[in-house]
């Protein structure tokens, strides 16, 4: 069984099973990206949300989506807490190391290294996520540097494709980034976190992974796997 991944710029992408989706950092309304592409967060639907962290260009749309879809929001424990107040019910809060089993397979939380923080409101450590559906692995470091431990969390989980951030100043630059994804080794790479704003604007063809296949999708583009 095959997974679609679908990317909406900056760091939001959809992976559907055919049954289930599930949108990770759904930033739609004010992602350049987005919307020179023409989505909206109205345009698009989903089963469940994960999110790595509390940041504006993660959260973004989660509750106007989440609301209109009836869909699970899955995110950092603080995160949830949050959501809960603004009236989200149905919520699955994590910390790194912890996995929960979901109907298409199990999300982990994973760490990273950055900040996580809303409106000034602390959310809880910033994360990854090892997403299985079905038997398709999907590694989204979340907005990270780069950390040894990639390997360990690679080894654990045997990634088919990593996804990461290549846009340095906030996260992995593409030096950076192509040593990460050579320790990951999972077959496909797909950057993302770069080209938004002109402060995260570099050149993606510095990321260029050895024994890596590299798959840079445009905003409403999408890719099986
Ligand atoms: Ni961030
Ligand atoms: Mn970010």
């Amino acid at each position: 069984m095959s997974v679609k991944i679908t990317f909406h710029g900056h760091s939001a992408f959809s992976l559907s099973d055919g049954t289930h989706t599930v949108l990770m950092d759904p930033f739609i309304t004010g992602n350049p990206q987005a919307e020179a592409a023409g989505i909206t967060a109205e345009s698009i639907s989903c089963t469940h949300i994960a999110l790595t962290h509390g940041h504006e260009d993660h959260m973004g749309d989660t509750l106007a989506i989440a609301k209109r879809c009836d869909a699970t929001v899955l995110g950092p424990f603080e995160l949830c807490n949050m959501l809960g107040e603004e009236g989200l019910e149905k919520l699955e809060p994590a910390n790194p190391g912890g996995g929960v089993d979901m109907p298409f397979g199990r999300i982990t939380m994973t760490q990273a290294f950055h900040s996580s923080s809303f409106g000034g409101r602390y959310m809880g450590m910033p994360a990854g996520l090892v997403i299985r559906m079905g038997d398709t692995t999907i590694y989204n470091t979340g907005d990270t540097g780069i950390f040894g431990d990639m390997a360990l969390i690679a080894e654990i989980h045997r990634p088919d494709v990593l996804i990461l951030p290549i846009g340095d100043r906030f996260t992995m630059g593409p030096a950076d980034a192509t040593r990460a994804a050579e320790m990951v080794k999972a077959p496909i790479a797909i950057p993302c976190h770069f080209g938004t704003w002109q402060s995260i604007d570099i050149d993606p063809a510095r990321f260029a992974p050895h024994g890596v296949e590299v798959r840079r999708l445009e905003a409403g583009g999408s890719t099986e796997v």
